[in-house]
């Protein structure tokens, strides 16, 4: 039997059955060929053609073999990933960690041998979510009992006991603060063991190198874990934990390794990347963190992620001035229009505070995209108090808003907060909100047409026909191509506007 073409599938299973499993494989005339590695632990390796792999693992799974005996079997992983963009990052390193191993990925859950739902829990939408895809891997699981099944994320860390008492055959729970451990669960899975809980924090995951396959233009690298702010409607500091932030040769290592892959964009992310802070007596902070990477060669576009406006310095603002690769864009969530909100909400700055920054970030650099997340209905907000929500969406004009509803959370302040608002007025004050910002983003876009902005090429869009990458201010470009720009800075004209995206024509020279 040659190689080509086959898929090498190893096993352990009890010695006794050995000699049973390999008769049966005789039957398949040379396609299935088993070759025993080591007779008293029971591990075996089957040489199968392409094609068959199914069918054989029918058969080991009618053995009534447990499924950790075939961890080292057929290897496919899939990752649904939910929440933010410091999930990303952790599905990323799974993903890497298991690549590295021998790992695929699978192109669908019905095809995986693991599963794992990266879950996020901070408001109730994305827990409810996150609790019916487990029940829909769970009911995928029942067609391949061997199938692993691991829960990792926030919601891991807010009702990690609630998950095992409603799911207990889940096969590995990870809180986000463990993540690096992620390659010692697997390990001990390997050895049979059941249901492993890792919520110790462990030490901030660094990517592991990839193995070659498709280089992506951007990428995400994490500086710190963990936010200290406690606003008062907030999950995340008791589900990240206090910050830490990460040693910058760490970071400065991973940057380089992602820049030889062919990454040209970083977005550095964090809870708050302002609070970063590294070391004792020569502490090194953000914007210093900044300057450093901003120097790392082959290094294109720099971006990060998120900042809270009372801790955005002068010394920050002075980055958009200072450093060129630094992206015409800043994420500075708002949350609310009210100073009385704003103080229930334990933000610590008012509007007016805000609107100052804004007007800062705009000398430093004149066309920066500021883009927001801002909350409707939270407990005592009055219609008045909604009404400064809308002025100061007015008067900033944000490029972008993510905007929700108010949603209770247990364990934190405003969960015992009152007069909550009615569900239909938060709908209301939300649809109200959406419908004013729709507006302004629109003449965002708009302002744009038959401009030229430069454009890092990402790759072919969703529809296979154009090609799509994004302007500094972070917005998306579709536009034609004899050949492949991707990875590759150019210029394109405006042609139009859409609701979230713009189309035009390259004008560098292809
Ligand atoms: N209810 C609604 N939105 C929330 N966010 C955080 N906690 C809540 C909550 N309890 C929003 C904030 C934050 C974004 C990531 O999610 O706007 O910036
Ligand atoms: Fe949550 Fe506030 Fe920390 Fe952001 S800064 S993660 S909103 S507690």
């Amino acid at each position: 039997m040659k190689e080509k073409g086959n898929v090498k599938l190893t096993f352990t299973v009890p010695s006794n059955r050995i000699m049973f499993l390999s008769n049966i494989l005789m039957g398949y005339d040379g396609m299935a060929l088993l070759r025993t590695l080591d007779a008293k632990r029971g591990s075996v390796e089957v040489m199968v053609s392409r094609g068959l792999e199914d069918r054989v693992m029918e058969i080991i799974e009618s053995l009534d073999l447990k499924k950790d005996r075939v961890l080292g079997g057929r290897k496919k992983f899939y990752i649904v990933t939910m929440g933010c963009q410091m999930n990303e990052y952790d599905s990323e390193y799974m993903r890497r960690v298991l690549l590295k191993k021998g790992w695929e990925e699978a192109s669908s859950l019905e095809k995986s041998d693991m599963a794992i739902l990266n879950t996020c829990t901070v408001r109730k939408k994305p827990e409810q979510k996150a609790l019916s895809l487990l029940g829909r891997i769970l009911h995928v699981r029942k067609k391949r009992p061997h199938m692993l099944v691991g829960v990792v994320g926030c919601l891991v860390e807010h009702k990690a006991e609630e998950i095992i008492s409603k799911f207990p055959n889940l096969d590995f729970l990870i809180s986000p603060g463990s993540i690096s451990g992620f390659e010692n669960v697997l390990e001990e899975l390997s050895q049979g063991k059941k249901c492993v809980i890792l919520r110790d924090p462990t030490k901030l995951p660094c990517l592991p190198q990839k193995e070659a396959k498709k280089a992506s233009v951007t990428a995400y690298v994490s500086i710190m874990q963990g936010c200290n702010n406690y606003c008062t409607y907030c999950v995340v500091p008791y589900v990240r934990g206090p910050e830490r932030s990460r040693d910058p040769k760490d970071i400065l290592n991973e940057i380089r390794l992602l820049i030889s892959e062919g990454v040209k964009e970083i977005t550095l992310l964090g809870q708050n990347v302002n609070s970063y802070s590294y070391g004792d007596k020569r502490r090194l902070s953000f914007p210093g963190l900044l300057r450093l990477i901003s120097s790392v060669e082959g290094l294109e576009r720099l971006r990060f992620t998120t900042s809270h406006p009372k801790d955005l310095s002068d010394e920050l603002i002075l980055c958009f001035k200072e450093i060129p690769i630094l992206c015409n864009h800043l994420h500075l969530p708002v949350q609310a229009g009210s100073n009385k909100v704003l103080s229930l909400m334990g933000r610590n700055y008012t509007k007016e505070h805000y609107l100052k920054l804004v007007e800062k970030l705009r000398e430093a650099r004149e066309d920066i995209a500021i883009t927001t997340d801002m909350m409707v209905g939270f407990p005592g907000e009055t219609e008045e108090d909604f009404q400064e929500t809308l002025d100061i969406t007015r008067r900033v004009g944000f490029d972008i808003m993510f905007s929700f509803k108010y949603s209770d959370r247990e364990g934190t302040e405003a969960f015992h907060l009152t007069p909550k608002v009615p569900e239909e007025e938060k709908a209301n004050r939300l649809l109200r909100l959406q419908e004013l910002q729709r507006e302004i983003t629109t003449q965002k876009y708009k302002a744009l047409e038959k401009k030229i902005c430069e454009v890092l090429v990402e790759g072919r869009s969703k529809d296979g026909l154009h090609y799509m990458g994004r302007t500094s201010t972070n917005k998306i470009v579709n536009f034609l191509s004899q050949s492949d720009l991707t990875g590759r800075l150019i210029e394109v004209y405006i042609e139009e506007a859409l609701n979230n995206s713009l189309r035009g024509r390259i004008i560098t020279r292809e």
